[in-house]
């Protein structure tokens, strides 16, 4: 089982790892080899996701068992998510739906009205299932390289 908790900065190496075993075990399911290569290439390096990370968005960091790292994600103040990856080791086990409910339950606490996201096909697919509805695909290029993802978002209800 997994627990969630805040970033914080000696995360930033096993985060880096996690982000590239999803991108390079899991992504490769709806990826070809050198879309995966230039997402891998996106990968920011300690010290950026260290900025990122503390820029004043709430980040949440799923560990396992022996307390690594396995998993992340954030939410920044007008509901933007930038992140979300597993480790393969959890990826498709149910766990990651614990670290989404993290966030959303925060989203609603502090007040945020939608949620939104530029998905991966993985991503999308996953966000669907927790109430989000594609907006449009986004078809363009990294460094050459036709790719595509989804703008997706959900409405949070209000707390009254
Ligand atoms: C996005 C992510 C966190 C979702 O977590 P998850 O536990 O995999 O979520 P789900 O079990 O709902 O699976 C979502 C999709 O991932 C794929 N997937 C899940 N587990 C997988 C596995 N072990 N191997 C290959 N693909 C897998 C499937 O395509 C699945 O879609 P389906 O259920 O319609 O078949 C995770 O898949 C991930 O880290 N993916 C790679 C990185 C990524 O795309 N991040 C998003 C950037 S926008």
């Amino acid at each position: 089982m997994i627990t969630i908790r805040p970033f914080q900065d000696s995360d930033a190496p096993a985060l880096i790892a996690v982000f590239h075993r999803a991108v390079h075990e899991l992504a490769t399911r709806a990826y070809g080899p050198e879309q995966i290569a230039v997402w891998s290439e996106l990968c920011p390096t300690p010290e950026q996701l260290c900025e990122i990370m503390n820029d004043g968005r709430v980040t949440f960091v799923a560990t396992n068992e022996n307390d690594e790292p396995v998993g992340f994600t954030d939410v920044e103040a007008d509901g933007h998510i930038r992140f979300l990856y597993a480790s393969p080791d959890i990826a498709g086990t149910g766990q990651v739906q614990t670290l989404y409910d993290a966030l959303e339950t925060k989203a609603m606490e502090l007040g945020i009205g939608k949620l939104y996201c530029e998905a991966s096909e993985l991503a999308k697919s996953f966000m669907l299932k927790q109430g989000f509805s594609v907006v449009e695909r986004r078809d363009f290029e990294l460094r050459g390289v036709p790719i595509h993802n989804y703008a997706v978002e959900k409405r949070l209800r209000p707390r009254t």
